[in-house]
């Protein structure tokens, strides 16, 4: 098995990433950017690819975990066509994102306040995205509060996503996984006047977010990866 340059890149730079720095980020999105799905061993000709849609009960997600550091992580998820990873937050985290195969429907939100460590069950977020992507397409970059922090997936066909995530989750740090239901609004209570009002002249959607335990449907399971390999030596 050869090795993938684009992935020791990353790695040397994310092992580098203690602080990450502007041209560390530059040099990630750069890469991610360039990334292509048979950088990591994939193609549409791979069966997973060709599935015809037709299943029975919730499809499973797969992932698999190409190298983590206690600095950042990265991770392939795939994604059959109908498969949903729902709301779901990246506390204190950046993470890149490139869809490399497929076509998805995206949705995210930031909080409107988020400093505040609000106990109330539901919370105000705006919408950031809402749309569909279809690969190739640019890398998306979500960062703690604000590019669309909270995210939710829905596989349109068998897709292919690439995330590097730093810091990577850790219960123990304070940076575990919360998932959310939403109620999307228009404008809300809680709004400033100004949100409001870009609210009413439509450029502007909430949702107020309902934080859930886990749903019991979320089939992910991990598998070892077998793609080119990094290698540990700086090139
Ligand atoms: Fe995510």
């Amino acid at each position: 098995m050869g090795f993938c340059p684009f992935v020791t890149f990353f790695w040397i730079h994310l092992e580098q990433g203690l602080k990450i720095e502007h041209f560390t980020y530059l040099s990630i999105f750069h890469n991610c950017d360039n990334m292509n799905p048979e950088d990591l061993g994939l193609s549409t000709d791979l069966l997973f690819f060709k599935s015809d849609g037709v299943t029975t009960g919730t499809p499973t997600i797969t992932y698999t975990t190409i190298c983590t550091t206690k600095n950042f992580s990265m991770c392939l998820f795939f994604l059959p066509q109908s498969a949903v990873i729902p709301l779901h937050n990246h506390p204190e985290m950046t993470v890149f994102s490139k869809l490399l195969l497929g076509s998805m429907h995206i949705k995210s939100y930031d909080w409107v306040d988020a400093d505040s460590a609000s106990s109330s069950q539901l919370r105000l977020a705006k919408l950031k995205a809402d749309n569909v992507f279809t690969a190739p397409c640019d890398t998306s970059v979500l960062y703690p509060t604000s590019g669309g922090n909270i995210h939710a997936f829905t596989a349109l066909t068998p897709c292919a996503l690439l995330d590097v995530i730093g810091p990577p989750y850790s219960k123990e740090d304070g940076r575990d996984c919360s998932y959310y239901r939403d109620f999307p609004c228009s404008v809300s209570i809680g709004c400033t006047m100004d949100g409001a009002l870009e609210a009413l002249e439509g450029e502007t959607a909430y949702g107020l977010l309902e934080e859930i335990e886990m749903p019991k449907d979320l089939k992910m399971e991990g598998i070892e990866y077998l793609g080119p390999q990094i290698i540990d030596e700086p090139i």
